[in-house]
């Protein structure tokens, strides 16, 4: 094998789930800041856009894979031939409605496909040798939600919180989590964990609540608020995610779960109001201004959880990440990239866009 081959190896890293939201995202900002090479897994469902990666089309040093994580003989075949030095997992059912209505696809996913890499790591790990084996790592990328919600008054969750989750995607997430430590605990697979508050920004699919409203307020439709519009959550810009991510994967240590929030929790219906007046200034003439006029109460989420709120302190004294943008820039940039982006929205509502917002809030 060319010397350069083996370089290669040493150096690439396999992402899953990196033509979503967050994985895409992600994979930018490492082959802007870290130039080594990586090879996606993705398979391409609703939520995964190959589009979001057109940068780096003609890159040599990226390599998509359009393919399942459950498929075992793939993700054994991939292994063997990029011989990665570390796998970070995004890939993902994400949609907490989506998994209130078909909770199947978030069991395969989240809970057997991360049980599949996590068996293809093992058997991966046992024959490199040791001085590479003792290099790798398996990051793990997970959510808030598996500890359930919080009161008004509750202290932030920290690493040490129990597990309570509540919808099935958080309990699918909570299993995986639960997986990957036993990996560690008991094959000595060296894992790191982390568990985010809500991200916002580019390429975020428009079910979730911000880029939902932001396209229905543009197009002069429904603000669909559930319940009382009083449920908190702590957000944080989807580049400072991706930075963390970089951070633990750099410098965290094995077998540790680190918690990554904004410092910015808001109620939900103040992040309607404020994409409303920022849009009111940015687009006067929109057929309903002010856009706050569209704002509609509709039926709550089953088992909704009233407050997430993140304790990030152990991140940043060990490992010394803290976002660098606050809730007012970023929101201000998303909105900003939505609206310069109006075909990239175009090309994600498509027929089975509008089939979800029909059946979901007929
Ligand atoms: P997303 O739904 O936008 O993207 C998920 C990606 O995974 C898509 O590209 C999809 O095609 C791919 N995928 C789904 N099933 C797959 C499978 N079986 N095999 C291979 N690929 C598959 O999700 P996101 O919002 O980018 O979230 C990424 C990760 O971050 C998830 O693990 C999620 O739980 C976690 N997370 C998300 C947030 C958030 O606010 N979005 C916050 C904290 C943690
Ligand atoms: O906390 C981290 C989690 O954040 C991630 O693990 C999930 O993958 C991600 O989807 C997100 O989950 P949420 O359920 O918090 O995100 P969503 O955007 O769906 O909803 C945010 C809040 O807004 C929630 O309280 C429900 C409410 N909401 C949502 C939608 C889509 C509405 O009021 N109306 C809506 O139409």
């Amino acid at each position: 094998m060319a010397v350069q081959d083996l370089f290669r190896m040493e150096q690439t890293i396999l992402i899953t789930g990196g033509a979503g939201f967050i994985g895409s995202n992600f994979v930018l900002q490492w082959m802007n800041c870290e130039r080594t090479p990586v090879v996606n897994l993705d398979k391409l469902t609703y939520a995964g856009n190959p589009r979001n990666l057109k940068p780096l089309s003609g890159n040599a040093s990226y390599i998509f894979q359009q393919g399942d994580i459950c498929d075992r003989e793939l993700v054994r075949r991939l292994l063997e031939r990029h011989r990665p030095r570390a796998i970070v997992h995004f890939a993902a059912e994400s949609h907490v409605d989506r998994s209130i209505r078909g909770p199947d696809d978030f069991i395969s996913t989240n809970v057997t496909g991360t049980f599949s890499l996590l068996e293809e790591t093992r058997a991966y790990l046992s024959a490199l040798p040791a001085e590479n084996r003792s290099r790798f790592r398996f990051l793990h990328v997970s959510t808030d939600e598996v500890y359930g919600s919080l009161g008004l008054e509750d202290p932030a969750f920290c690493e040490t919180t129990p597990y309570a989750p509540n919808s099935p995607y958080s309990a699918s997430k909570a299993a995986a989590d639960h997986l990957v430590r036993a990996y560690h605990h008991t094959y000595g697979l060296p894992t790191l964990t982390t568990n985010c508050s809500n991200n916002y920004g580019p390429f975020q699919f428009p079910e979730k609540l911000i880029p939902l409203m932001i396209l229905n307020a543009c197009q002069a439709k429904p603000l669909p608020v559930y319940g009382d519009g009083q449920n908190v959550r702590d957000w944080l810009f989807v580049e400072d995610h991706c930075e963390a991510v970089r951070t633990v994967l750099a410098k965290g240590k094995v077998g540790e779960t680190y918690n990554i929030g904004g410092y910015s929790e808001k109620k939900n219906l103040e992040i309607v109001e404020t994409v409303c007046s920022a849009l009111d200034e940015l687009r006067p003439n929109d057929p309903v201004v002010p856009h706050n006029n569209l704002i509609t109460f509709v039926k709550d989420r089953p088992g909704h959880d009233r407050r997430y709120a993140i304790d990030a302190r152990k991140i940043h004294r060990d490992l010394g990440w803290k976002p660098r943008e606050t809730f007012e820039t970023g929101i201000r940039k998303t909105i900003q990239w939505y609206l310069a982006n109006d075909e990239w929205l175009q090309s994600v509502t498509t027929g089975a866009y509008h089939q979800w917002v029909a059946t979901h809030y007929s």
